[in-house]
């Protein structure tokens, strides 16, 4: 017989190899805490249904409490041979408390286990993440409002395109991870469902009672199909796809901190804490950080499309194949968490540099739409103001103007329309100004975003 704990039925030994490749040991041990809730949480329900002695579910209990307290003081040595952290645990048990050790597995399955302990740790880590979310929607809340006067070019394609203001352009973002935040809430709602209790797949013979299991572990309720209990992996995927949205929108902020922090823009400086140098070019200070999160982005992806792939046809209720799903999990919501601080970081202490971005908005035409609109404002058709405007562009473009450096005079030459209060209507500061459609980058419409955004972060704490 083996000495495993389901040797019974095996007439030899694994093989070493075969021992090595089938342990988890080495990367679910990170889920020690919720394996241990699970079954003190387990172990006081069978009691309470009169399945196992008080005594011995007493004698689990602090016996597990034993074993957690050594884990964290380092005292205790996983096993290959006891393959993952749900075996390693319960035999360690054994070892200490004899018997009873042995009784807690009654009623239970590894499937059910590992899915519980799973879930707790997932539902642990979008509660982390949202704190790390809220972390970061403070520091855009503060990095647009310290700079509600600055003025730039907003862009589409990477051209310029209209004059728009930093904070507005700052707050873009805060709506994309404030609806990150609300796709975690989401997730954590869903994923918030009890799955021990089940057993293997079809549920158990003894009286067990799930909703007591679920109150003591902090679920809102339980699953309702055992079968799915132990085989569904949607909370992790979906936990991996909101991280790669968020990752996907952090990428996009690194990459506008990358471009503007080159010579050629300028328009924000990185502090020094957050640079590197070259180890050639002594001039050299590079934006790493924002190029790592941008790299780190294509490993989460790849964290997701691992769980997908390996989920993808598998036949129902629990296969090994699902023992795998752990390592990209934990990777993903690292990454993001460590990617979302060490950015929230960089942004508190990033300079901006408003003259910059004032200077950058006053060539490119960026006000020929405003031009265009106050042809309108004097009773054209807009495509006909928007084919004036298009041939005084191109007049200028080739005697090196900017539309406002042009007489009314010249300026009459395309259209007699033209007066000369057409001035203070296509100053950049102006432009902005006259954008009074709800949402736009007028001053008074973000200081609106910012007055909701505020509202929205005190409503977090
Ligand atoms: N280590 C396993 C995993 O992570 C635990 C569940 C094993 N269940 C089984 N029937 N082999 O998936």
């Amino acid at each position: 017989m083996s000495e495993k704990l389901w040797g019974g039925r095996f007439a030899k030994s694994e093989s070493k190899s075969a021992d090595e490749f089938n342990a988890s040991i080495e990367f679910d041990q990170k889920m020690y805490r919720e394996d241990i809730a699970g079954s003190r949480a387990h172990a006081a329900m069978l009691a309470k249904q009169g399945i196992i002695s008080p005594e011995d579910a007493a004698a689990i209990d602090e016996g597990l409490a034993g074993i957690l307290q050594d884990i964290e003081d380092g005292k205790i040595e996983f096993t290959i041979e006891n393959e993952d952290i749900h075996m390693n645990i319960e035999s360690i048990l054994t070892q200490r408390i004899g018997e009873p050790g042995k009784r807690l597995h009654t009623a239970r399955s590894r499937n059910d286990q590992v899915a519980v302990d799973f879930r707790l740790w997932t539902k642990k880590a979008v509660e982390g993440r949202l704190a790390d979310l809220n972390r970061l929607l403070n520091s855009i809340y503060e990095i647009a409002e310290a700079n509600k006067e600055v003025i730039m070019p907003g862009y589409t394609h990477l051209q310029r395109a209209q004059p728009v203001t930093f904070a507005y352009h700052m707050m873009a973002y805060f709506q994309m991870f404030k609806r990150d935040h609300s796709r975690f809430e989401d997730c954590l709602e869903r994923m918030d469902l009890l799955p021990l209790g089940v057993g293997a797949l079809a549920g158990t013979t003894y009286e067990t009672d799930r909703r007591f299991l679920a109150e003591k572990l902090g679920f809102a309720g339980i699953t309702e199909n055992g079968m799915d209990s132990v085989s569904d992996r949607d909370f992790a995927l979906e936990f991996l796809s909101d991280v790669s949205i968020c990752m996907m929108h952090l990428s996009r902020f690194c990459e506008e901190l990358i471009l503007w922090s080159s010579t050629e823009f300028g328009f924000v400086e990185i502090d020094d804490a957050y640079s590197t140098g070259s180890s050639i070019m002594p001039q050299k200070k590079n934006p790493d950080m924002a190029e790592l999160i941008r790299g780190k982005t294509g490993r989460v992806y790849g964290d997701m499309m691992t769980l997908f792939t390996i989920m993808k046809s598998l036949p129902l209720a629990y296969n090994k194949d699902m023992q795998e799903d752990k390592p990209p999990v934990f990777d993903a919501s690292e990454q993001l968490s460590s990617c979302i601080n060490i950015f929230a970081d960089m942004l508190d202490t990033l300079t901006v540099n408003a003259d910059r971005m004032a200077t950058a908005t006053k060539y490119g035409f960026m006000n020929a739409t405003d031009a265009a609109d106050y042809l309108v404002s004097k009773g054209l058709p807009f495509r006909e103001c928007h084919a004036i405007i298009g041939e005084l562009v191109l007049y200028c473009i080739s005697h090196g103007k900017a539309i406002e450096e042009l007489t009314v005079e010249q300026l009459q030459d395309f259209a007699p329309q033209f007066g000369p209060d057409v001035y203070q209507h296509i100053d950049p500061r102006a432009c902005i100004k006259a954008k009074v459609s709800e949402g736009s980058t007028s001053f008074d419409s973000v200081n609106r975003m910012l007055g909701a955004a505020k509202e929205y972060l005190d409503k977090q704490k």
